[in-house]
């Protein structure tokens, strides 16, 4: 799946030539331990003064020197390599310290997850470098994917540098610190309790590399490659190459790019050349960096364009340093997409030039039982569901994603609002971002746009969520700031955030390229006085979409009554929930008060055409924010899909909507109501037709037809007789889709299904295990609970199971685990680099148990 400790290799000019920059990973073999008390004498405060240097490269104000003298943190037996870390735990990264649980650590709320994310962690590792790596004219870094948060790294005892905001990527310079043979590396991480209004992760949760190359190089994020004109006969491709010296002596460089297109499942350059860049050179004086530009034409692009209608397309710039002594000095790959964007007040966002409605949803980072921990095929598997369901674009809500989660998106032509702030100046809780909001805010904005700039499934930046300060002079102040960063280190994205409060006469809504709408675009609650019209008055060339949207709750497979009649509800009326168990009924309408049905929002945007579309809160669950029950519950209830993977009734309605090509005909509730014969059981069908009749034990409850902008049919009065219903739907008047539920018997076996059952050996790959509870029959028991105990023989093993309820409190390693309206899931990992059949089995007192064989190799 990843690439570890290869060598860059690129085809270049037919042969294959071997860049001396080397990229190899670091997450194998560390030690770690959590303290829930200070275990040291160190602080953020204490060793800021040697952390702030770590920012210089993305800061435009005065340079941080680095304070004289031995650094704080020497005398912490944890960076000493003579400390005895036997007794810690073995890890690999990513690691998320939290999510083994258990569930109600003291402390953290439920909004937070009730995992154990706050405390001071420590992770410790040797590291082997040859002489060859340490010599003069080598250098060495550290690159931190993401680290939550206040981090600070040791190298052999010295305090090499840091980065509090644990969502973003970093890189440290190792060099000054580094010697040949045995390195010790010691990293200290610091979450605060009250840092979040959701689940964070802990520790060192996504990819960490040691990067060497030569003293001269491509910086990081070195290059920015822009296609400021695109034809279907030729795009003008403009490159910006950084190269940095950090040798004490001037040195002469040639660069040479050449383009290829990019084979996006191995992510390699394929074919021959399709352009190049002419060669430059320029002499770079120690110490110093310079900057290269050139332009080339690229003749037939294959454009970069999000499905069904365009295809996403990628190249890769091939960067080539060389100096006349030494020959090749640095080699640097740059994937990228040839397309352009345009935001238009009225025909809202266009990708090379055609109309593209936003069809997105707003995701967390975490992946759910596996938690802040980054794993691409879990993060594939969101985005492939997603892809199921018609989505089209994400909102990275709200704060930086894992750098692969941008590869997936250029691959799979996702369009991606990326976001950087949920807080700016004034806190949302007691230990917000800002407290670092003075020193870090530039650089946090300025090293993720640069980050991500090349991507082409970015098509906006997002600068900040609901922040308080939207509404104040303040806020237009720092909103400015940081579109002017984005417009600085991108200048081809527009930049918009997400305002709940603002109104058109705010001051920020003037700075702001992009109108973002959370909530008020679609009238909060149960009003429907919309805002769209007001802010399209005031700003009628500014394209606006519903930044977020809906907030509907639902507990996967839970049906309450009565059902509201309205379209949209707040929850809380008769038949919303069910507050003893902590459920919210799966009808699909009801929501906390700011919020809407999904019936109500498409209404909303079809009323308003010019909007662009709308980000959806959320696609998938989340750990935390369990609204309405956020004291009780531990992971969310907005999700369309549910925490383990399994798909709500919602899923369709989008579905439906989005995807109008697809025959859709999805009946709720189920059909097994021992208790309720003879009592009124409303059923709505969700449908892409125009046209559904509904059969109750075979025969007609009527026939009815969908309205503008619905997808939902309802009969509110059918009477519950156990047995069958059928829908049949209609589109133009022919026979479209069809759904069944029937009655089920008593629980009698499991079946047990895997997404995957072929994966990788690489120790990353997943494969998700569904179990179902069935009747003899073979029909799904809509309500069952039967606990279910996993195991697994060969090269692998079960990192989680889930079952999507919010209220289950076994943690999340468990090899036990309660269905959750009839289904479980267990997802299994392979074990690096053993093959053959992993065997996993599920079983259940008194059920027919079952397997299912995975290979890996
Ligand atoms: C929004 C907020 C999101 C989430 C959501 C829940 O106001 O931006 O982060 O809290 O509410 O409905």
């Amino acid at each position: 799946m990843l690439l570890f400790g290869l060598l860059f290799v690129a085809v270049f000019g037919g042969a294959v030539a071997e860049s001396p920059r080397e990229r190899t990973s670091l997450n194998a073999g560390w030690r770690f331990s959590r303290f829930t008390s200070n275990p040291d004498s160190l602080s953020y405060a204490a060793l800021k003064q040697w952390i702030l240097p770590s920012s210089n490269d993305f800061i435009t104000r005065e340079k941080y020197q680095r304070p004289s003298g031995t650094p704080p943190g020497s005398d912490v037996e944890y960076v000493q390599s003579s400390f005895d870390d036997s007794e810690w735990d073995p890890v690999n990264l990513p690691h998320d310290w939290a999510i083994k649980g258990p569930f109600g650590a003291p402390g953290v709320s439920g909004s937070e997850g009730k995992l154990p994310y706050n405390g001071v962690g420590w992770y410790r590792k040797t590291i082997a470098l040859e002489s060859e790596d340490v010599k003069s004219g080598k250098q060495l870094y550290l690159d931190i994917d993401g680290a939550m948060s206040y981090a600070s790294v040791w190298l052999n005892g010295i305090l090499v540098g840091g980065w509090p905001y644990g969502y973003n990527s970093f890189r440290l310079d190792l060099t000054p610190y580094a010697k040949s043979g045995k390195n010790f590396l010691a990293i200290r991480l610091e979450n605060a309790p009250n840092s979040s209004r959701w689940y964070p992760g802990a520790g060192l949760y996504r990819n960490v590399w040691l990067i060497k190359s030569n003293a001269i190089h491509i910086a990081q994020y070195g290059t920015k490659v822009t296609t400021p004109s695109v034809s279907a006969e030729q795009a003008t491709v403009d490159l910006n190459v950084i190269v940095e010296n950090n040798s004490n002596s001037s040195k002469k460089v040639d660069l040479i790019t050449e383009i290829y297109e990019l084979d996006a499942a191995t992510g390699k350059a394929v074919g021959s050349t399709k352009a190049r860049f002419d060669s430059l050179s320029i002499s770079v004086a120690g110490g110093t960096k310079q900057v290269l530009n050139s332009t080339v034409a690229l003749t037939n692009p294959k454009l970069w364009g999000p499905p069904p209608t365009q295809t996403p397309n990628q190249y890769v710039a091939i960067s080539t340093l060389s100096t006349g002594a030494n020959g090749t000095v640095d080699q640097y790959e740059t994937r990228f997409g040839v397309r352009t964007i345009g935001y238009d007040g009225t025909k809202g966002l266009l990708v090379n030039g055609e109309p593209v409605y936003v069809q997105g949803v707003c995701n967390h980072h975490d992946l759910g039982s596996l938690g802040a921990a980054f794993n691409v095929r879990a993060a594939e598997r969101q985005l492939e569901m997603l892809l199921e369901m018609g989505t089209n674009a994400l909102r990275t809500s709200h704060n930086m994603p894992a750098p692969e989660l941008l590869d997936l998106a250029d691959r799979y032509g996702i369009m991606v609002m990326g976001e950087t702030f949920d807080t700016w100046k004034t806190q949302k809780v007691v230990n917000d971002y800002h407290l670092l909001w003075d020193e870090w805010h530039e650089a946090d904005m300025r090293s993720y746009v640069r980050r991500e700039r090349n991507h082409p499934s970015i098509i906006a930046w997002s600068i900040g969520n609901e922040m308080p300060d939207q509404s104040s002079a303040a806020g237009a102040t720092i909103g400015k700031e940081l579109q002017d960063i984005a417009r600085q280190e991108d200048g081809t994205r527009q930049s918009t955030a997400g305002l709940n409060n603002a109104g058109p006469t705010t001051e920020l809504a003037k700075v702001l390229e992009i109108i973002g709408l959370n909530y008020q675009g679609e009238g909060k609650g149960n009003s429907w006085t919309s805002t769209y019209p007001t802010w399209h008055n005031a700003f009628p060339n500014k394209m606006i979409w519903g930044s977020e949207t809906a907030s509907t709750v639902s507990s996967r497979g839970t049906y309450l009554f009565p059902v509201t009649p309205n379209k949209t509800a707040i929850v809380g009326g008769a038949g919303s929930e069910d507050n003893a168990k902590q459920y919210v009924s799966s009808y699909e309408l009801y929501h906390p008060s700011w919020a809407a049905s999904p019936d109500k929002v498409f209404e909303q945007q079809d009323n308003f055409p010019y909007v662009a579309g709308e980000f959806v809160w959320t696609g998938w669950d989340y750990i935390g924010e369990p609204t309405p029950y956020d004291t009780q519950s531990r992971s969310s209830y907005f999700g369309i899909i549910d925490l383990a993977g399994f798909k709500k009734d919602r899923f369709w309605l989008y579905q439906a909507r989005w995807r109008p090509e697809v025959p859709v005909a999805h009946l709720l509730p189920h059909w097994t109501w021992p208790n309720r014969t003879g009592q009124v059981t409303p059923v709505h069908v969700f449908t892409s037709g125009d046209e559904a009749e509904l059969f109750i034990n075979g025969k007609s409850a009527g026939r009815k037809k969908t309205e503008k902008s619905s997808y939902r049919l309802r009969w509110d009065n059918v009477t519950y007789t156990p047995g069958e219903i059928i829908v049949v739907a209609y589109k133009n008047g022919e026979k479209w889709a069809e759904d069944a539920r029937k009655t089920a018997g008593s629980a009698a076996k499991l079946n047990v299904t895997a997404d995957r059952t072929t994966i990788s050996n690489d120790g990353y790959d997943l494969s998700f295990i569904t179990i179902a509870v069935q009747d003899e029959d073979g029909e799904v028991v809509p309500e069952a609970s039967n606990s279910i105990s996993f195991s697994v023989s060969g090269p692998g093993e079960i990192v989680s199971t889930d079952n999507g309820d919010p209220t289950d409190m076994v943690a999340f390693p468990s090899t036990t685990r309660k269905a959750f309206s009839g289904l479980a899931l267990a997802i299994v990992r392979s074990k690096p680099g053993s093959s053959g059949s992993i065997k996993v089995s599920a079983s259940s007192n008194g059920l027919t148990g079952g397997e299912v064989t995975v290979q890996a190799g």
